[in-house]
């Protein structure tokens, strides 16, 4: 039985481990925030590490505003020419930087710093780079004592040691992030941080003219993102230009994994050991099995699938699967998964003699029964 997808191929053909995303997907999701940017006055950056690839970087220059990227590795990979494209720039350890090289594609720059030294020491080199400052999230975590605290960013306290410093500063970054890379950020705690960051500027008088509320559109629906950006519209003056920097968001229902089948073995589950490995191929991923049959029956199985390597918790998860789709599973058998995030591909990895997983491109998947 064939599962085909849109250029007619089997899912059979393709090389396996592999990490595979839908052009078409990301597109997509490029032109929603594109038809935004004018009509809220926002901008909005790609998070460079969330898919580290020349391909995803071509697709989204043509359509966003630019790029958030963390380090010269991060800028070297971006195409060549980034005319007027910003790059904002925020990385914790950002001392022993050469600020000049980072306009050379032609792009404005944007740095976000979180120390008095940071900003000392790039005002030095280039009085011309403009200089946000990256507000920690602690204090809007102050009623939920579960939390783990951010590392990054400043508390309020500390700005006032920036003196006259401060009248560099052209706006405020914030990025809500978790610890495992999948933020949950709803409308209401982006509106909870831009009121934060207002209420920063005035205590602090520090100017507006960005601000940057970071990543984790991906839980928005689309719906949802023309609420916040309305309702931020009421709250910040219209000449505050407001950036995001989603990473995720772009391959949010884009990205598939393919892995063969290696071994078999029938215990009290079926466990399924596959070439595709959950620890170095799908960090940041919550697989989901696609069912290879077209009519499926009622009747499923429990079946693990695993990773090859010798690492005990290499398992991609444990899945009903339907029972046509178990007695098909032979050694040399493909199988595929949905839900893969981009942050996979720039994680993905080779252990224990395992390689990497190859990163491939469809113009777009069809025909996946997802589970
Ligand atoms: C500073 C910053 N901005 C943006 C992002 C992108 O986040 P997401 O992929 O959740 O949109 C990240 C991700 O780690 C980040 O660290």
């Amino acid at each position: 039985m064939k599962t085909l997808t849109s250029t007619g191929s089997s899912i059979r053909q393709y090389p396996s481990p592999c990490l595979l995303f839908d052009r078409q997907k990301i597109t997509c999701a490029a032109d929603v925030l594109k038809s935004l940017t004018h009509k809220y006055n926002c901008r909005f950056l790609m998070a460079a590490k969330a898919l580290r690839s020349k391909t995803v970087y071509q697709i989204l220059n043509h359509r966003l505003n630019g790029f958030d990227v963390s380090n010269f590795n991060e800028y070297n990979i971006l195409p060549d020419v980034l005319d007027k494209k910003t790059i904002w720039f925020t990385n914790p350890i950002l001392d022993s930087i050469s600020f000049n090289d980072l306009t050379r594609k032609f792009n404005d720059l944007i740095v976000s710093i979180e120390t008095l030294t940071q900003g000392l020491m790039i005002i030095k080199q280039n009085r011309r780079v403009c200089l946000a400052l990256r507000l920690s999230t602690r204090p809007l975590e102050k009623n939920n004592k579960q939390a783990r605290h951010s590392r990054f960013g400043i508390l309020p306290d500390e700005i006032k040691n920036f003196g006259t410093l401060k009248q560099s500063i052209l706006g405020l970054h914030i990025h809500k992030g978790t610890f495992d890379g999948s933020e949950i950020n709803t409308v209401h705690d982006y509106l909870k941080m831009a009121e934060y960051a207002l209420e920063i500027t005035k205590t602090h008088k520090i100017k507006m003219k960005i601000l940057n509320l970071g990543g984790g559109l991906h839980h928005l629906a689309r719906q949802d993102l023309d609420t916040l950006l309305y309702k931020l519209r009421l709250m910040i003056n219209p000449q505050t230009l407001i950036y995001f920097e989603p990473g995720q968001y772009f391959f949010k229902d884009a990205g598939f994994a393919a892995g063969q089948v290696m071994s078999i073995k029938k215990q009290r589950e079926i466990i399924v050991t596959l070439n595709l490995s959950g620890s170095c191929h799908l960090k940041w991923s919550q697989p989901r099995y696609c069912s290879l049959a077209i009519n499926k029956g009622k009747k499923t199985a429990r079946v693990v699938f695993c990773g090859p390597t010798c690492y005990e918790s290499d398992r991609l998860g444990e899945f009903a699967i339907p029972l046509t789709d178990v007695h098909k599973l032979k050694t040399g058998s493909v199988v595929m998964f949905s839900n893969i995030s981009g942050y996979s591909a720039s994680w993905n990895s080779g252990f224990n003699g395992i390689l990497p997983a190859k990163l491939l491109f469809q113009k777009t998947m069809r025909s996946l029964h997802h589970m």
